[in-house]
């Protein structure tokens, strides 16, 4: 974690090394000032020599003024090297990010990433300047101080000693239970933050189901449990001070005693026990500096975890050694294919399921796709029906290498889609997601998601294929009208219309429509369905969909249950064969009433 964390100082490595010594000099500076103190008062007020206060007094500016300079520039490399550091982890995870399989996105959440890049990074991002600031500062002053002290009176410094001892052991009680109770403030922080993403991002359907009141108890009780540990917590690190301050004063009171007596046996004079008096303040804060060190590194340990396990998660799905980088044509051929999100199971092995394992076992392994085979011709409309959850988009996003098959291999044009370049590959196979989102911009820019160089007229025609054209024209300004984020201000069969013309933009070899009409009213369904029939004769056509007549005009359906195709032929042959097809077809058909009754 730590090799992965300090990488990202990058380019603020310099801006890092500066700080410390700046600090140091700073430090130096600081530490003298209290012994040029004691120079005035004994030379100079106590023999009654203004030349010598003149003197030392000039001395003590300029050490004053360099200590200043010296924390300016500490205070600007620092915050330059851990705003640097914060940036170059944010970069480092953003970018890969974006290599990330669906099953890494599965693995993080959406929600879980967001607070990774902002909350995790920004706990990191102030420790690391606390470390840079403090780390040196503290043990220099400690050590600087101890020794200036013993170099004044051998004696005296027995006193911080036991100070040290005294004050070390009650912060080392305080800082322990500290330490627990904030590791469980994080924990807290995190069912917060979920909570809240959880809900913003759907406040749609909390208002829909009237669950405002539930929501505002759920996070109410987040709220709660955080303030709780919090005055707990901060309950605690509030005896830091009093516990210094009794120390302080403990010591003060010590040095006077003892002083005095020094004093008047001359072993001490009164300006190096004034600078004794200064020292004590400098040790003990630099011990209390130490023990905030400790809280705050081992309050980002937590988020120093996260961030590592974002920045080193390996992209799943990557390029071959020596990718295919055309795609010849749009056949599609699924062979003994297999697949399960669930990582952990453990699926039997292809020869046993090629020896004719039986069905149970493979249903055994929670595969989503079950021992799928079959061809597609290029340029074939193909529909896939079935249940919900019975596998279809899963079998969809596998021929764009969403995922990568657990068994069994899929080619497109005749090569294994894994020996392709996957740029080449998803540039050829189109998909139009079930959950697809518009981004924050034009309509134009929306559309040359598909093809960054399209010119307006190839986006009026793919707009046209995808029956866009009419409403975008109604539109204030048309192809310019802003869309807002997620595609709020328009409707969700707009917004699937703009999706599909996005994706017939990449001119693929294959399009993947999963349930991309779901939203369209029937009459806009089946034109955009003999458009891409009529059109774009040479692209295979996938289309998946819940309702028969988005897929009764394909050239062939595949029927599926549970993970496996039950059927795969033409309308008119599956009516005939095919059970479910002919329940789903008189379901839908007899409560519709836009088709015939089945003959
Ligand atoms: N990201 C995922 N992680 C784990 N399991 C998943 C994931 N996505 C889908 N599944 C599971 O895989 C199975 C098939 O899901 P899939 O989305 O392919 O169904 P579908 O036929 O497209 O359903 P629908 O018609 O509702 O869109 C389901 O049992 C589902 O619970
Ligand atoms: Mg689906």
């Amino acid at each position: 974690m730590l090799k992965t964390l300090t990488k990202q100082v990058g380019s603020f490595k310099t801006a890092s090394m500066l700080t410390p010594i700046f600090i140091a000099l700073e430090v130096v500076m600081g530490v003298l000032i209290p012994y040029v103190t004691s120079w005035i008062i004994d030379e100079g007020i106590a023999k009654s020599n203004l030349a010598n206060v003149y003197k030392y007094g000039a001395i003590m500016l300029v050490l004053a003024a360099m200590s200043m300079i010296f924390g300016i520039l500490a205070g600007r490399f620092s915050a330059l090297a851990s705003s640097g550091f914060a940036r170059n982890l944010r970069q480092a995870m953003f970018s890969n990010i974006q290599t990330f399989s669906f099953s890494s996105i599965d693995k993080f959440s959406s929600s879980g990433l967001v607070t990774r890049m902002t909350t995790d990074v920004n706990n990191l991002q102030n420790a690391f300047q606390m470390l840079l600031r403090i780390s040196v500062r503290a043990p220099l002053n400690l050590i600087f101080s101890i020794l200036m002290c013993v170099f004044i009176n051998t004696r005296m410094s027995a006193i911080f000693v036991i100070a040290l001892v005294i004050l070390g052991t009650a912060l080392y009680l305080i800082i322990s239970r500290t330490v627990k109770l904030f590791t469980q403030v994080f924990k807290k922080y995190d069912d917060l933050n979920n909570v809240v993403q959880e809900n913003v991002s759907a406040i749609r359907v909390v208002k829909a189901f009237v669950r405002e009141d539930f929501e505002n108890k759920k996070f109410g009780k987040a709220a709660q449990a955080l303030y709780s540990l919090f005055v707990k917590t901060e309950g605690l690190m509030a005896l830091n001070h009093p516990v210094m301050m009794i120390v302080v004063y403990g010591c003060i009171i010590a040095l006077s005693w003892f002083g005095a007596r020094f004093i008047v046996a001359g072993d001490l004079t009164t300006g190096q026990l004034t600078s004794l008096f200064t020292y004590v303040m400098t040790i003990l804060s630099a011990l209390m500096m130490l023990s905030m060190i400790f809280v705050q590194l081992t309050m980002s340990a937590a988020s120093g975890k996260r961030v590592a396990e974002v920045i080193n998660e390996k992209a799943t799905i990557v390029n071959p050694e020596n990718p295919v980088m055309t795609v010849a044509n749009g056949s599609i051929d699924f062979d003994n294919v297999c697949f399960t999100y669930n990582k952990t199971g453990v699926p039997p092995t292809p020869a046993t399921l090629l020896a004719g394992q039986t069905a149970a076992a493979i249903d055994d392994c929670d595969y989503a796709i079950k021992d799928v085979s079959l061809h597609i011709n290029s340029g074939e409309t193909i529909g896939i029906i079935g249940g919900t959850g019975c596998g279809k988009s899963t079998l969809a996003m596998l021929i764009s290498r969403m995922y990568d098959v657990s068994q069994g291999s899929i080619k497109v044009g005749g090569v294994d889609v894994r020996d392709y370049d996957l740029e080449t590959l998803r540039n050829n196979v189109s998909m139009v997601l079930q959950k697809n989102v518009l981004f924050t911009g034009t309509v134009l820019d929306n559309l040359r998601w598909g093809k960054s160089d399209a010119t307006l007229e190839e986006c009026v025609e793919a707009c046209k294929l995808a029956c866009a054209h009419e409403f975008i024209q109604e539109m204030p300004q048309g192809y310019d009208t802003l869309i807002e984020q997620g595609g709020a201000n328009v409707s969700g069969g707009q917004k699937q219309r703009l999706c599909i013309a996005r994706a017939l933009l990449k001119s693929p070899k294959v399009l993947v429509l999963d349930d991309s009409t779901s939203a369209c009213d029937t009459a806009t369904d089946a034109r955009i369905g003999k458009a891409l029939r009529d059109y774009m004769p040479a692209v295979t056509k996938i289309i998946v969909a819940q309702r028969v007549h988005s897929v009764m005009h394909a050239s062939r359906i595949i029927v599926m249950e549970s993970g496996r195709i039950t059927g795969f032929d033409t309308h008119d042959n599956l009516l005939k064969s095919n059970n479910i097809y002919r329940e789903i077809y008189t379901i839908q058909t007899q409560d519709s009433g836009d088709f015939d009754k089945p003959k």
